[in-house]
């Protein structure tokens, strides 16, 4: 049986987890594959750590570049994350001949339109399942399975870092900062977990869908983007009490010529499959014009799971390698050259229903300003709440709007905020109903 070689850049929890499945799974791979995949080589800057596994056979080097050019491997796996030096490498690794598979969101979303084109002119594959969704194979679902459908809508949960904070905030009260670190210590989170959290990495993984399921190329640096980092336990607990819960969404839909993208914590009925997706697990639900709603659903990020769909990946490219690439499905669902720029909708024009969170002074006539100028921008409301009064003088309510384009939501809000008896501290959350 020949063998497929892989050389590995990256040893932490992702990396750990693909040579753990590379050494412990060979035989069910083997007996899938009908060939061997072999590790032959792994780079990491610290190579003196203990993970727990038998390298013994495994050419170990400090630097990348040892391994994107070596003669003995056909495929290399990034696993290292971020911009650069990945991008260097993967480049350097395709130049020099080698497949390549990646986890890296980042690097897709940001550099996918230069790799993709590369890795064609040269007969190589590049795979990406894992960046995406961690071990759900969602990719695969909407490139392959889905392929006969225009897609319709694309909506997800798609950061296991922000759904883990938010179910513990919901269920046990626990600040934010505490729970994060737990997080980070299961390895779900982002080195910079300002990624996670600002919803930069839910956007990354947003673009590629969106890219993927629209023929589009991929516009990353367009995608609107809200973090959690201002929902408070409070929120979470009136949201609940309406009816609702808060997640983190990448929404993708198409109008046309252009693409309606966005990520910010959403309100989603409790009813709702997505409202029901906890802790670190992803889900992606995917409406196409044959087989209407389907979703997708799984552990979103940590070793075991992540790995679980590079090797995937690996085993793909294996079936085909060296001289069948052009019967695998295009990275990206279309043929190379196929895929359209297309604008991205302005945030202005998107129309949502709201929840809007404002500190008003408990006075005579602030709640009749305030339904006042929401009536000029032709804003209907479906509810509005004061809460108890605090040790404060002012007062939470919390107004559910019905659905309006958000640039008249924005132009309303300005003026309420600027009004003398409301604190300019307002949280507006977008909702999202799922009935289409
Ligand atoms: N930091 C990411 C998450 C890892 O929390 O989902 C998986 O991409």
């Amino acid at each position: 049986m020949n063998e497929l070689r892989v050389g590995l850049l990256g040893l932490g929890t992702i990396g750990t987890g693909v040579a753990r499945i590379l050494l412990e799974q060979q035989e069910l791979i083997a007996r899938r594959l009908g060939r061997r995949l072999r590790l032959v080589a792994a780079a990491d800057r610290d190579l003196a750590r203990d993970r727990g596994l038998d390298l013994a056979g495994v050419r170990l080097a400090e630097d990348a570049a040892a391994v994107v050019t070596a003669d003995d491997v056909d495929l290399v796996v990034e696993l290292i994350g971020g911009y650069e030096p990945a991008r260097s490498f993967v480049m350097t690794a395709l130049e020099h001949g080698k497949h390549v598979v990646t986890a890296n969101k980042a690097l897709i979303a940001k550099h996918g339109e230069e790799l993709f084109p590369l890795a064609a002119s040269r007969q190589l594959a590049i795979g990406f399942e894992a960046s995406v969704g961690g071990g759900i194979p969602c990719l695969k679902a909407l490139r392959e399975g889905l392929a006969a459908n225009a897609v319709e809508s694309v909506y997800g949960i798609l950061n296991g870092t922000c759904n883990y904070i938010l179910t513990r905030m919901e269920r046990e009260g626990t600040p934010f900062d505490d729970v994060l670190r737990d997080a980070q210590q299961l390895g779900y989170a982002e080195a910079d977990p300002t990624f996670d959290i600002e919803g930069i990495d839910t956007a990354h993984k947003l673009s590629i869908l969106a890219a993927m399921a629209f023929g589009a190329r991929i516009r990353f640096d367009d995608v609107f983007t809200e973090g959690i980092d201002r929902i408070t336990p409070s929120d979470i607990e009136s949201t609940r009490e309406l009816g609702y819960r808060i997640k983190l969404l990448g929404i993708a839909k198409p109008h046309g010529d252009s693409i309606e993208m966005r990520v910010h914590p959403t309100l989603v009925p409790m009813s709702s499959p997505l409202a029901n997706v906890s802790d670190s697990y992803n889900a992606v639900m995917v409406s196409g014009d044959f087989v209407e709603n389907t979703m997708y659903f799984g552990r979103g990020a940590g070793e075991r799971p992540t790995a679980s769909a590079v090797v995937a990946d690996i085993m793909d490219i294996a079936r085909v390698h060296p001289d069948g690439v052009r019967f695998l499905a295009p990275p990206m669902g279309f043929v190379e050259g196929e895929r359209r720029e297309m604008a991205t909708m302005p945030m202005a024009d998107v129309e949502c229903e709201y929840y809007v969170r404002l500190m008003v002074r408990d006075e005579p006539g602030v709640i009749a300003s305030v339904t006042s100028i929401l009536a000029d921008q032709r804003i209907s409301l479906e509810a509005i709440i004061q809460k108890e009064r605090h040790a404060t003088r002012n007062v939470p309510v919390v107004m559910l709007t019905h659905e309006t384009r958000e640039g008249n939501l924005q132009a309303a809000m300005a003026r309420i905020t600027s009004l003398e008896a409301v604190e300019e501290d307002v949280l507006i959350l977008r909702k999202e109903q799922f009935d289409a």
